[in-house]
C-alpha cells in the first residue's frame, strides 16, 4: 500500500567510491520498501560520524551515489508486503538501511528512506520528530553497550558522556537500568555540563585528570562494574580497559582496539589488561546488522524492535531525551559544516539535529 508522492527527489550523498566529503547533492529515484520495510518520508534526523566515514571509506561497499542521512522521524508513505505492524499515516521514527537508503534531501520537503521494520518504533505525539530523529544511532548504540550489561547497583564509567552516545549511554544507565553510580569524562565546561545533567555523578576532565586513578579511587581501589567507552580513541581505551574491575565487563563501542582507523590494524595492550582482570572484551555495534549478506535472526529483530520502543517509550517518562546543542536546515552546505565539527571528535556536545521539513 502506498501514499501518492514524487517519483524523484534531490538526496545529499556521496557520489564517489573513496574520500567523497564533502558530501552533495544528487537526483534520486525514491525506493520501493522491500517486504520488510518501511519507506518514509523523512522530517527530523540528525547528524552522525558514520555519514562522514561512509563518505571517506564506503566500508559497506554500496555503489556510489549512496543516500546518507540514517537517523529518520516522519510519516509512512509506502509499506512492504510483509509489514503487519505500520500503515501509511502513521508518525515513526527508525534507523534507515545504511546499504544507500539514508533520508536527508535538499528543498524542505522532507527525503525518502527506508527501514527495515525491526529497526523502526510508532512515534508518540508526544516526543516531535526533531527529538525522534536525534535518536536512532546513538541510542540502538547506546543500548547495545547497556541494556544486557548493567546491573541496578553496578558503578558505569562512560568516558566521552557528552557526545551523542555518550548523553544518551549517561541517562540510560542512571535513569532507565538503575545504575547506583555513573562517572564519565569529557574536557570542557560545555561537557561538564551535560554530562551531570545528563545524570552522571562524577564528572572528569580527560585532558586534566588522571582519569584511571580517579574511577580506582572513586571506587575504593576497585574498579568499575562496567565501562561502556564509546570514544573511538584508542588512548582512551586503554585508559579505560585499567578502570574496570576484577571479573567486570569492559564494552566498547563498535570496532574496537586496534581497529579504530578501518583501514589498518595497530597493537592494542587492552586485551591483556583486560585478561590480568578475568574481565569480559564487550563489542557492541549497530553495523553488524548491516554487514554482506548477514542473517538476522528472529530473536536479534526483537531485541532490535525492543530497543526501537524503548528509545520512544524512555523518552515519554522523561528518562532518556536527546540533548540537541544545534539545529540545521537539510541543506549540502549546512550537513557538509554539521559533519566537519562532528570530525574534530571533540566538541560537540549532544546531538546535531536536520531539519528536513522547513518549507
Ligand atoms: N559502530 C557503532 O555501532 C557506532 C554507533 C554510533 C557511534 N559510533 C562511533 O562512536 C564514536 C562516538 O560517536 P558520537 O556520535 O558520540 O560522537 P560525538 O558526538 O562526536 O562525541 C565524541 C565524544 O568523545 C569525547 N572524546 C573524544 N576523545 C576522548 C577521550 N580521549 N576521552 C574521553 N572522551 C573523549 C568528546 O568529548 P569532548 O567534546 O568533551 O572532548 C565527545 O563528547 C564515533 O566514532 C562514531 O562513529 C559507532
Amino acid at each position: 500500500m502506498a501514499m501518492a508522492h514524487p517519483t524523484t527527489y534531490e538526496a545529499i550523498g556521496y557520489t564517489g567510491d573513496k574520500n567523497s566529503f564533502p558530501l552533495v547533492a544528487f537526483p534520486r529515484e525514491i525506493p520501493a520498501p522491500r517486504p520488510d520495510e518501511l519507506l518514509i518520508n523523512v522530517i527530523g534526523s540528525s547528524l552522525n560520524p558514520l555519514e562522514f566515514k561512509l563518505a571517506d571509506l564506503n566500508f559497506f561497499g554500496n555503489t556510489p551515489p549512496v543516500a546518507l542521512g540514517f537517523d529518520v522521524s516522519g510519516t509512512v508513505v509506502a509499506v512492504g508486503k510483509d509489514v503487519k505492524d505500520y500503515a501509511v499515516g502513521d508518525s515513526v521514527v527508525a534507523m534507515s538501511d545504511c546499504n544507500g537508503n539514508g533520508g536527508w534531501a535538499t528543498g524542505g520537503s522532507g527525503g525518502y528512506a527506508v527501514a527495515r521494520e525491526y529497526l523502526s518504533a510508532k512515534k508518540p505525539e508526544a516526543v516531535s520528530f526533531a527529538d525522534a530523529g536525534a535518536l536512532p544511532v546513538c541510542f540502538l548504540a547506546a543500548y547495545l553497550g547497556l541494556f544486557e550489561h548493567v546491573r541496578p547497583g553496578d558503578t558505569v564509567y562512560i568516558p566521552g558522556g557528552a557526545g551523542g552516545v555518550g548523553h544518551l549511554a549517561i541517562q540510560m544507565a542512571a535513569n532507565a537500568l538503575g545504575a547506583e553510580k555513573v562517572i564519565s569524562s569529557g574536557s570542557s565546561n560545555g561537557s561538564k555540563e551535560l554530562i551531570l545533567r545528563s545524570g552522571a555523578h562524577t564528572f572528569l576532565d580527560y585532558k586534566l585528570e588522571d582519569t584511571t586513578q580517579r574511577v580506582l579511587d572513586l571506587t575504593d581501589g576497585r574498579g568499575a562494574d562496567v565501562v561502556f567507552d564509546p570514544t573511538y580513541s584508542e588512548q582512551s581505551y586503554v585508559g579505560s580497559a585499567k578502570a574496570v574491575r576484577h571479573g567486570g565487563k569492559w564494552v566498547v563501542l563498535g570496532v574496537g582496539p586496534g581497529r579504530t582507523s578501518r583501514t589498518q590494524i595497530t597493537e592494542s595492550p587492552v586485551d591483556a589488561i583486560l585478561a590480568e582482570k578475568s574481565a569480559k572484551h564487550i563489542n557492541a555495534n549497530v553495523l553488524d546488522y548491516f554487514m554482506g549478506s548477514r542473517v538476522i535472526e528472529e530473536a536479534t529483530k526483537d531485541f532490535l524492535r525492543g530497543a526501537m520502543a524503548a528509545s520512544m517509550r524512555w523518552h515519554v517518562k522523561d528518562l532518556v531525551r536527546p540533548v540537541v546543542s544545534e539545529e540545521i536546515v537539510s541543506s549540502v552546505e549546512a550537513i557538509n559544516a554539521g559533519l566537519s565539527k562532528l570530525r574534530q571528535a571533540s566538541g560537540v556536545h549532544g546531538k546535531i539535529a536536520v531539519n528536513l521539513s522547513y518549507r
